[in-house]
């Protein structure tokens, strides 16, 4: 068993070419050999996207808006993380996982070729979710400040050198993104945006709805509207991940349910950080016919 002082604020492990959290490293088999289930559905983002709002969004149009049901565990229960490996402090993911009912919600932040193959083998829906690339690098940033999974945290200047370079766990936002983006050509992936699901959540939780085959009435879509919004999920113990030991997240360093907002990015850019960035978008996004709002 591992002492926190083996896992936490470590560097980065290679796993197959893709930068990895220290903890969740070891034992990667586990990860790969992952047997998935036919009606399994996987919510798969690159970090700080929106993934624990989406999640609840799932479960709760699966459960028909029940917001009883909602509450019978934490969101890293019904929605456990693949990959997530913190031994000697937290149940896996995979251990939680093999305990939960079907149809399993399965969170992950994998890059596809890191996704087990036994999901492609079942066929799984999944649901992909995208957020404009200089809000998650600001989320991120801030992630990390309170995360002691992450490596030790460093100015927000070197961050986003970091970032753009894809020196962050789960490696290159815009390698994330334009890979999951080109399967929706072949595979079952809805492919959802954060700033959609900001401006109009009920439109964007009605496609989640329709994608699962639930067919849900007004009232109980603006019922998941309400009970999903930014306010009352930062006040919700069971969702804004105040359950995690505090040697793991120190919410005192920054909150996790942060600011929950579009174009953040604006009070942390200066100037020349954001044509660097321009610069470095252009030529990684060129050729994709991705597009994403930055300007709010
Ligand atoms: P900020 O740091 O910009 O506030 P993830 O769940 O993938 O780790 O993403 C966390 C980000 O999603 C944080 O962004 C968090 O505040 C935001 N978030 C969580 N719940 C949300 C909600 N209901 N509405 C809007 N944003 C939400």
């Amino acid at each position: 068993m591992a002492s926190p002082k083996d896992i936490l604020r470590k560097s980065l492990k290679m796993v197959h070419g893709c930068p990895m959290i220290y903890a969740f490293a070891n034992n990667w088999e586990e990860v790969e050999q992952f047997r998935s289930r036919p009606d399994d559905i996987v919510i798969v983002t690159y970090p700080q996207t929106g993934t624990t709002w989406v999640s609840e969004i799932v479960d709760m149009v699966l459960n028909d808006g029940d917001v009883e049901k909602s509450k019978r565990d934490f969101i890293t229960a019904k929605v456990p993380m693949l990959e997530m490996a913190v031994p000697g402090l937290r149940t896996s993911g995979i251990e939680q996982l093999e305990k939960n009912p079907s149809p399993r919600l399965v969170k992950t932040h994998l890059p596809i070729d890191l996704l087990p193959k036994s999901f492609w083998e079942n066929n799984c829906k999944m649901i992909y979710m995208a957020r404009n690339a200089k809000d998650v690098a600001v989320s991120y940033y801030h992630f990390d400040l309170m995360n002691n999974l992450h490596p030790p945290p460093v100015t927000w200047e070197k961050y986003l050198e970091n970032f753009m370079a894809g020196n962050v766990a789960y490696g290159s936002w815009f390698n994330h993104v334009k890979s999951w983006w080109k399967k929706t050509e072949e595979h079952p992936i809805l492919f959802l945006h954060y700033e959609d699901m900001k401006e109009n959540p009920k439109q964007e939780i009605k496609k989640i709805a329709t994608f699962l085959e639930k067919n849900l009435n007004d009232e109980i879509l603006d019922k998941i509207v309400h009970h999903t919004s930014f306010g009352m999920m930062k006040d919700n113990p069971l969702v804004n991940y105040t359950h995690i030991p505090n040697t793991v997240m120190d919410h005192s360093k920054s909150p996790f349910m942060r600011k929950g907002i579009a174009g953040d990015w604006k009070n942390h850019f200066t100037v020349a950080q954001n044509e660097k960035f321009d610069a470095i978008y252009g030529k990684e996004m060129s050729g994709s016919t991705m597009k994403f709002r930055m300007d709010f």
